[in-house]
């Protein structure tokens, strides 16, 4: 259906990419003349999830576009870049370790180095405010609607000398269509929305990426295709709730639809996503994925809290039963499936009864392997104003004991395809052993066999013929 809307949207967006790729250019001639010719190099720090690493590869391909290089160690490089997370208060404490080291090379070694730091924390003022006082050589500072913009802020900060700052509270732009780097040649994560509106009461993410806004379907399918084109065999559908896709679009489009029409693009052998909900999974979603051996047999449930008392605290709108329901659900449509979580311990109020009702679905489930955190107070969300927040040696232990279950059960999950002979994608030559590749099975399990650099990106059958916990290893078959 035409929508005017939607192409008054396209129109200016792609107005928008085109200032920008003016901007690439003009900031690609003055660095030229400014090194005369001399290569300069960008180093990129990214932390937090798939999102962040894909917001990366797109700086990373304006970089390049502009006439930088890679370069290979933070300290050496002319430009370096943190795309920040700040889902927890440990991933901040990281950003400001980074800053503490490299005002050392910045103001000793090269005072010319550019300082970039965007990202989730930079949509918060108090932290932009703190930098800036902190750490004043940092020279730009935007956040996670902008990240188009890198050229236009970097050219006003070499005619300027000034620091930038470019901080958009939220947007309804989606500026796509300008260059990205792959960090592989073979896969590639593929936004598919932006954004959360789910408010889970613990979580910063709908304050820092703002409102849910899905892409158009035409528009992704479009991506997906050039990408096969070139190259592309494992896609990674990319948003904080892919279940929810296609519901705010004027014209409504499920998630299990779009997953459909993907299945259908040629070239394209293995479909991945992230982040679901289980408030929105449905039925609908578990018949695509069981009909198309394209779709990865892995499905990453966040579960965060296994008792119904804590799970409405948290705002999740589901219970432990429908949980269960839904993974037991996966598990019959697809009996090889791998199922894996996301776990909170210690949000505010958690009794022992409510801890062991999250240890019971562990065991119900059985997960391949769940990230567990502990919880972790973030200033503006309502748990942080929740009275009876559990003390650290209470939860400590609570999390020691999640732990060992998760990794127990993984360990045993994990090794349960020893002996088969089963697809793997090969990634990369192995670190430890350059006589190895390494790569994944559907389920997202690694293997590691003999065999040399032309297999990467290649699909090649391999016997598991050793189960080491949380990865196989193997032989060609
Ligand atoms: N404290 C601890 N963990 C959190 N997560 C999100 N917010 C918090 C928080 N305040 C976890 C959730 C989510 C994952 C990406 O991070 O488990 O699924
Ligand atoms: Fe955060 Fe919940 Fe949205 Fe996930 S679904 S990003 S946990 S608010």
């Amino acid at each position: 259906m035409f929508c005017w809307k939607e192409k008054m949207a396209e129109l200016k967006n792609i107005e928008e990419a085109a200032r920008q790729r003016n901007y690439i250019e003009k900031l690609k001639k003055y660095l030229e003349e400014k090194t005369q010719g001399q290569p300069r190099t960008y180093y990129i720090e990214t932390l937090g999830c798939q999102m962040n690493a894909k917001d990366s590869e797109k700086l990373a391909g304006i970089l390049k576009e502009a006439g930088y290089r890679e370069g290979q160690k933070e300290e050496e490089a002319d430009l370096v870049l943190y795309n920040t997370c700040t889902v927890r208060e440990n991933a901040n404490q990281k950003i400001y370790g980074h800053l503490g080291q490299i005002k050392k090379t910045k103001l000793q070694r090269n005072q010319d180095m550019t300082v970039v730091v965007c990202g989730c924390m930079m949509q918060e003022p108090d932290e932009v405010a703190y930098i800036r006082t902190t750490y004043p050589f940092v020279d730009i500072i935007f956040g996670t609607h902008n990240i188009f913009k890198l050229a236009e802020l970097l050219y006003r900060h070499e005619m300027t000398k000034d620091t930038v700052i470019d901080v958009w509270e939220g947007t309804d732009e989606i500026v796509e269509d300008l260059p990205a780097v792959r960090k592989y040649p073979f896969k590639s994560g593929v936004n598919i929305m932006y954004g959360c509106n789910n408010f889970c009461s613990y979580c910063i993410v709908p304050y820092v990426r703002g409102r849910e806004r899905s892409r158009l379907k035409e528009d992704i399918l479009k991506e997906i295709q050039a990408l096969s084109e070139d190259g592309v065999k494992e896609v990674m559908l990319l948003g904080q709730n892919v279940n929810s896709y296609g519901k705010t679009l004027e014209t409504p489009v499920s998630f299990a639809e779009l997953l459909r029409d993907v299945t259908k693009i040629e070239g394209i052998e293995r479909i991945r996503f992230m982040t679901s909900h289980p408030k929105d999974l449905s039925d609908e979603l578990i018949e695509v994925m069981a009909s198309s051996e394209k779709i990865c047999r892995h499905f990453h449930l966040p579960l965060q809290s296994g008792s119904d008392r804590i799970l409405k605290l948290m705002n999740r709108h589901y219970t432990k039963e429908h949980y269960l329901e839904l993974t037991e659900k996966l598990r019959k449509a697809m009996p090889d499936i791998s199922l894996t979580t996301d776990i909170i311990v210690g949000f505010p109020q958690e009794t022992e009864e409510d801890f062991e009702d999250t240890m019971d679905v562990v065991r119900q489930v059985r997960f391949d392997s769940a990230f567990t955190f502990i919880y972790s107070k973030r200033t503006g969300t309502p748990a942080a104003r929740m009275p009876d927040q559990v003390p650290e040696d209470v939860v400590k232990p609570r999390f020691d004991r999640l732990l060992k279950e998760v990794q127990d059960i993984g360990k045993e999950m994990s090794g349960r395809d020893v002996g088969k002979v089963l697809p793997v994608l090969v990634e990369e030559v192995n670190q430890q052993d350059k006589t190895m590749v390494s790569g994944r099975l559907t389920n997202n399990t690694m293997v590691h066999f003999k065999g040399t650099e032309e297999l990467i990106g290649r699909i090649v059958d391999v016997r598991l013929t050793d189960s080491k916990g949380f990865y196989y290893l193997g032989e060609k078959a």
